[in-house]
């Protein structure tokens, strides 16, 4: 760690170097000692807590970055084409548009929807696992990320969404582009990685659409691209905009959920043997994953007026950084939480949200990862790694950027 953690503004300036993102736990440790809710400054208020993000998540009085809150937040914003359409997503929204947008899609993610996935996404794991075992059978070392852990999530996400397989790995420039415009930053310059990406899925999403409205065929943009047109419920940006989050949201945090999954798995071999032996063992695995290393690290949100938070007294606008990846280890709610235990009862991680904005996709996310690991390494017993990963310089939505692997 480069940065002296000295006070809790240390160690929050230290969360955001590269060392910090490459590992923020001991940060979290840190920034815990100094109690579950830490102010920072007049305007700012750090959550470590779990209760306290539990809490915070379910507060109606806490906003989520929609564009008024944006307009306190980061002045000028309207000029970035990535968060023009990030703030007209479910995600970053607040009541009523939020109700709107999340009635709008919330049926094409019930349960029975989900479980209806469960064959094709199992063929495409298949189809994706054979591949990765093609692509490493010379024993050259293969980059797990590229190969498997984003493709798993893409190939689920084009079956259902409807976009053609020679279209997909094309993908992942983009989608990585837009998470970048999520992390805090300090210059408006810095959006312009994300307005690249989402400027060209706006332009792919605007095409799909027109397509689909065309030519209607069996998938999702077709469906809800005519129920839009039926019901006038949704702008045409609106439907474009919460494709597009569905897209971004549905393979990136996945695909980390699959790199970090995979990692944990060659870091504890013995592991990795249960769920070769026992692939039952893989919800409890993944929701451990989840809990320890998890693909989102850190949510926003803005009091919407002067307010009493857990006892501390908020005034309007104050900034809220939930660090729910801290919560997710605190051992007020997790016994030995610094330890990978996948036969841990009563998993409570904070990983998917909680409250209105709660995870749509958390079931998908969950499926896909519970059925990906156990074959893959059933599959290739003898993966292991195959040099240094590399790790994308972002807190937000933490992963790796390379995980290269040798496949037996
Ligand atoms: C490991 C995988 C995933 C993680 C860690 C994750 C995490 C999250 C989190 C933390 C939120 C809420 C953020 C907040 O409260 O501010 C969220 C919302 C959302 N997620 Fe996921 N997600 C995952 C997978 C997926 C998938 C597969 C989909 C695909 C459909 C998806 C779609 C969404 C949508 C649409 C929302 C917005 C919900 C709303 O605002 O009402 N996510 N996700």
């Amino acid at each position: 760690m480069s940065t002296p953690v000295t006070d809790p503004g240390a160690a929050m300036t230290a969360l955001m170097t590269p060392e910090g993102k490459r590992d923020p736990y001991p940060l979290y440790e840190a920034l815990r000692a100094y109690g579950p809710l830490l102010r920072l400054g007049p305007d700012q208020l750090v959550v470590t807590g779990h209760a306290e993000c539990f809490r915070a998540l379910r507060e109606p009085g806490l906003l989520s970055t929609d564009g008024a809150v944006q307009d306190r937040m980061m002045p000028g914003w309207r000029e970035h084409s990535s968060w023009v359409w990030l703030a007209r997503n479910m995600l970053f929204s607040n009541s009523p548009d939020h109700e709107r947008y999340r009635r709008f899609f919330s049926g094409a993610f019930t349960p029975r929807r989900i479980a209806g996935m469960r064959p094709v996404a199992e063929g495409l794991i298949d189809g994706l696992v054979e591949r990765l075992a093609g692509l490493g059978a010379d024993g050259a070392p293969v980059d797990f990320m590229a190969e498997f852990a984003f493709r798993v999530p893409m190939a689920v996400m084009g079956a259902l969404l409807g976009i053609p397989e020679e279209d997909q790995a094309a993908f992942r420039g983009p989608v990585g582009d837009i998470t970048t415009a999520l992390e805090p930053i300090r210059d408006l310059a810095q959006l312009d990685r994300g307005d690249g990406g989402m400027d060209r899925m706006a332009a792919y999403f605007t095409e799909l659409v027109a397509a689909r409205r065309a030519a209607p065929r069996d998938d999702l943009v077709s469906e809800l691209t005519r129920a839009r047109d039926e019901s006038g419920e949704l702008s045409e940006e609106e439907l474009i905009a919460n494709f597009m989050l569905l897209l971004v949201a549905g393979t990136e945090a996945p695909m980390d959920l699959i790199g970090n999954a995979l990692r944990l798995a060659l870091d504890h071999p013995e592991h990795a043997d249960g769920l070769r032996e026992n692939p039952g063992l893989a919800p409890g695995y993944i929701e451990e994953t989840l809990r320890f290393d998890p693909a989102a690290q850190a949510l926003n949100r803005m009091a919407a007026t002067d307010m009493e938070f857990c006892g501390v007294p908020l005034t309007a606008g104050t900034k809220v950084t939930l660090l729910i990846a801290a919560g997710n280890r605190d051992p007020r709610r997790f016994p030995d939480p610094l330890r990978f235990d996948p036969y841990r009862t009563g998993n409570h991680a904070l990983t998917f949200s909680g409250g209105a904005h709660f995870c749509l996709g958390a079931a998908l996310a969950r499926m896909q990862a519970e059925t990906a690991l156990p074959r893959l390494l059933r599959r290739l017993p003898g993966i292991g790694p195959a040099g240094e990963p590399g790790f994308r310089d972002q807190l937000v939505q933490r992963g790796f950027d390379r995980l290269p692997v040798k496949c037996g």
